[in-house]
């Protein structure tokens, strides 16, 4: 979910009801299935709400419109309580004095509800969050002080939140709270703002504040209080006011039709600062010292960053001859078991934010398990955990499917990997130069992969718009690569994909094959991977398949398949650069044919704080 809070000094800062819808366009793809907004205006609290997507629900109730000088508004993605009107945030208390807006998921609510309703409150939704609205409501009742009685609200619960409250009572005000959700604060002149993420607030301010687990306070139009919820301890808030470099433009299409398409022609220039960081960064060598003094290294992620993470270990073991276990991160306690104070694990991770990585690195850590982070996201809760934070360079990633995260994050772990390798002394002599020089030319290889590949990318997905299901196939480095091409067309084309060793093809999946089938071969730049491949080809040629190879140009695979798209020659430790950007495209293309909004796919979000 996204949330937004903004509280004018008067009207004319900004105009509130426009403010708050265009926040929440921004934090849009955090979730899409309702949304709301609530403003204290001329001493009345004003509630509009509903489900269905923002634009819809601004033609019904004209949220731009609003007037006032504080206000919330929220835009969902269901955990608790189906999508409706009811269930839509801000919710109220009984006497529509309290509106709160909540991202994350409160474990006690049910014990929490059967309390309130035993004296007497009455609920609307079926969501955890209305009963902040009406814990609110009955401690004020007991101590008639609002921020009291939101403290304790907030102390009585269980779980992930970010929370914001407005209320007529305090008119100028907007109450905050977070535990492992995201919150961000705004510092702009005559105006201050809380949100989800920084995007949203980039329009207004580059002056920000990372809530931190535990805070709880308030924003007024030109002061902020803070304090830690635990120890009831005053934190000074200009201490964490950061500048972000991010500019209002990375979270705008800039011409593109969507974010997806112009996150993908971003990738180059991605790279070029996250290289740029890399070697610029001291943390790199002492993550890489961390990794070559390790007894084991585990590498954890979800989604894409999972990919990710797969492509570490591969290229990791390749490289340094040594074990590198990775796991899908809500995974985490088959594998955490195994783990002790001699071992690393690496925690990956676009948003710094997912629940399900922030969980497995918490339970490492409790086993004396040091962390390094790779996360997209200065100050997130994953880099603040850790015991050494890397950074990705992508600039904010909109698009729900990742893109350019992906490409940045497999560009800084090949590098971490080549580092490693080169401390523990693994690599033949000047290899390590060779291979550094290799992932330096990666910008311009990405580059080169989309401009030579998109023309004939548009073509196969006219064939392949009409495929109920496709293999994605692969060996050795290529794998995770063929796992991310998968799951980009299951995401947000609603093609039903398989990524699958191209060896263990034969022991199943092959079943399926039939006259065309589309199978993708992602064919790396290594003369051993690409004889076994060969076998696989012919496999599925033989049953009729539509055979497309993505391989390197000049491969002698071209002519054993039935569409090649060539992409760069380069190292085979760039696979996941060179060969991810058709594969992405491919997607993009399938689902804009079936008229789909690859921004926004169904029942996906961009940020998963739940487990
Ligand atoms: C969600 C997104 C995926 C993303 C995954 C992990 O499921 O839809 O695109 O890969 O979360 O996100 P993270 O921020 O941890 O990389």
């Amino acid at each position: 979910c996204g949330i937004i809070g903004l509280c004018l000094r008067d009207k004319k800062a900004l105009r509130l009801g426009e403010a708050i819808y265009r926040g929440l366009l921004r934090l849009e793809y955090r979730g899409y299935d309702s949304a709301g907004v609530a403003v204290v205006s001329d001493g009345k609290l004003v509630v509009l709400k509903g489900k269905g997507k923002l634009r819809d629900l601004e033609e019904k109730y004209s949220f731009t419109k609003l007037e006032g000088v504080t206000g919330i508004g929220h835009t969902r993605w269901a955990t608790h309580g189906a999508p409706s009107d009811v269930n839509a945030h801000p919710h109220t208390d009984c006497g529509n004095v309290f509106a709160v807006v909540h991202n994350g998921v409160l474990e006690n609510y049910l014990e929490l509800k059967k309390a309130l309703s035993a004296r007497g409150h009455v609920f609307r939704s079926e969501t955890d969050t209305e009963v902040v609205a009406h814990l609110i409501e009955e401690y004020y009742r007991e101590t008639g002080d609002v921020y009291q009685a939101f403290r304790r609200a907030v102390a009585a619960l269980k779980g992930a939140y970010a929370l914001l409250m407005v209320t007529p009572l305090e008119p100028d005000k907007i109450f905050f709270a977070r535990k492992d959700s995201p919150l961000v604060i705004g510092v702009g002149p005559g105006y201050n703002l809380v949100a989800s993420d920084i995007p949203a607030l980039l329009e207004h301010t580059r002056r920000i504040i990372v809530v931190r687990d535990g805070w709880v306070g308030y924003i007024t139009p030109s002061s902020i209080h803070v304090e830690d919820a635990s120890s009831g301890r005053l934190v000074n808030a200009a201490d964490y006011v950061r500048i972000v470099e991010w500019d209002i433009s990375d979270a705008e299409k800039e011409g593109y039709p969507h974010f997806m398409l112009k996150e993908i022609h971003e990738q180059p220039r991605a790279l070029r600062s996250t290289l740029h960081g890399l070697m610029s960064d001291a943390m790199m060598g002492e993550a890489a010292e961390m990794l070559a003094d390790a007894d084991t290294v585990f590498v954890t992620g979800a989604g894409t960053s999972y990919h990710a993470s797969e492509y570490f270990a591969l290229i990791s073991m390749r490289l340094a001859e040594r074990p590198v276990i990775a796991f899908i991160a809500s995974e985490y306690g088959s594998y955490v078991n195994a783990a002790g104070p001699r071992d690393v694990l690496v925690a990956v991770s676009q948003s710094g934010e997912t629940m399900d990585t922030l969980k497995a690195l918490r339970a490492f850590k409790k086993r004396g398990s040091r962390v390094i982070s790779l996360t997209n996201a200065v100050d997130s809760a994953i880099a603040r955990e850790s015991d050494v934070a890397v950074y990705t360079r992508a600039g904010p990633e909109i698009g729900v499917a990742a893109t350019k995260t992906f490409l940045t994050q497999t560009l800084a772990l090949t590098w971490l990997a080549v580092e490693t390798a080169t401390r523990i002394g693994s690599l033949r002599g000047g290899e390590e130069m060779e291979l550094l020089k290799e992932l330096e030319s990666t910008p311009k290889h990405v580059e080169e992969s989309i401009s030579t590949t998109s023309e004939l990318v548009k073509k196969l997905a006219e064939r392949i718009a009409g495929s109920k299901s496709m293999y994605y196939l692969s060996r050795g480095v290529g794998l995770p690569v063929a796992r991310e091409g998968a799951l980009k067309i299951k995401e947000i084309a609603y093609v039903h994909a398989e990524a699958y060793p191209a060896g263990e093809s034969k022991h199943g999946p092959i079943a399926l094959v039939e006259p065309s089938f589309p199978v993708v071969f992602t064919i790396p730049n290594d003369a051993e991977l690409q004889r076994m491949l060969l076998g696989n080809i012919e496999e599925m040629r033989a049953r009729g398949g539509v055979i497309v190879g993505v391989l390197p140009r000049g491969s002698e695979l071209r002519e054993r398949v039935d569409l090649a798209i060539e992409v760069p020659r380069a190292h085979w430790i760039a696979t996941a650069l060179t060969h991810t950007p058709p594969l992405q495209l491919l997607a993009y293309h399938v689902a804009s044919l079936k008229g789909l909004d690859p921004d926004k796919p169904r029942n996906l979000a961009k940020t998963v704080t739940v487990e």
